[in-house]
C-alpha cells in the first residue's frame, strides 16, 4: 500500500515535471515559429510600396498632375487617362520606366498625335527613385 501510494506520488512528482517542461517547449516552438512567419510574411513590402505610393503622389502632384488630371483621368488634348490605360495595364514597370523616361514624341508610333509627353513629364529634377515611386502610385489609381 505504502508503495502503491510512493510510486503513485512519484508518478505525480513526475507529471509536476513534465507539465512545465513540455509547457516551455510549445513556447519555444511558439516563438520560433512566429518568428519564422515574420521572416516570410510580406509586411515589409507592403510597408514599403504603401510609402513609395505615398511619394509617388507627391512627385504626380508636383508634375505629371498638369497634364493627366487630378487622380489621373487625364486632360482633353494634353495626357492620357491612366486609370483605363491598357498601356499602363500591360506594361512592365521597366517598360513605363523607360516610357516616362524618354516622354511620347508626336511621331511615336503610340501617339494619338494630339500632343507630345515630354521626356520625364518635363521635370528633369526626377529621379529613377521618383519614377519609380510614380509608377507604384500609378498602379495604384488602376485599382
Ligand atoms: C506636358 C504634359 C505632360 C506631363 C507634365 C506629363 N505627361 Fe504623361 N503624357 C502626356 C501626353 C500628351 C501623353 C499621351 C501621348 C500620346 O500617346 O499621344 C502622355 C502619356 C503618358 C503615359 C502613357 C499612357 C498611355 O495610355 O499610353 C504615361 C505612362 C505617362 N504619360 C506618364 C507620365 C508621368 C509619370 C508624368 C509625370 C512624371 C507625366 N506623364 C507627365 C503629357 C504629359
Amino acid at each position: 500500500m505504502q508503495d502503491l501510494f510512493l510510486s503513485g506520488g512519484n508518478q505525480m512528482k513526475r507529471a509536476a515535471l513534465f507539465i512545465p517542461f513540455a509547457l516551455s517547449i510549445s513556447l519555444i516552438q511558439g516563438c520560433g515559429g512566429e518568428e519564422q512567419k515574420a521572416e516570410s510574411t510580406p509586411e515589409p513590402v507592403v510597408e514599403t510600396n504603401a510609402f513609395a505610393k505615398a511619394k509617388g503622389k507627391v512627385i504626380y502632384k508636383n508634375t505629371c498632375i498638369a497634364c493627366h488630371g487630378e487622380g489621373g483621368v487625364g486632360m482633353e488634348g494634353l495626357g492620357k487617362n491612366w486609370i483605363e490605360s491598357e498601356f499602363i495595364a500591360n506594361s512592365s514597370d521597366d517598360e513605363l520606366f523607360n516610357m516616362i523616361k524618354e516622354g511620347r514624341p508626336i511621331d511615336h508610333p503610340m501617339s494619338d498625335g494630339v500632343s507630345p509627353m515630354p521626356p520625364m513629364g518635363g521635370n528633369p529634377l526626377l529621379t529613377d527613385e521618383d519614377l519609380r515611386n510614380v509608377i507604384v502610385y500609378m498602379r495604384s489609381l488602376q485599382g
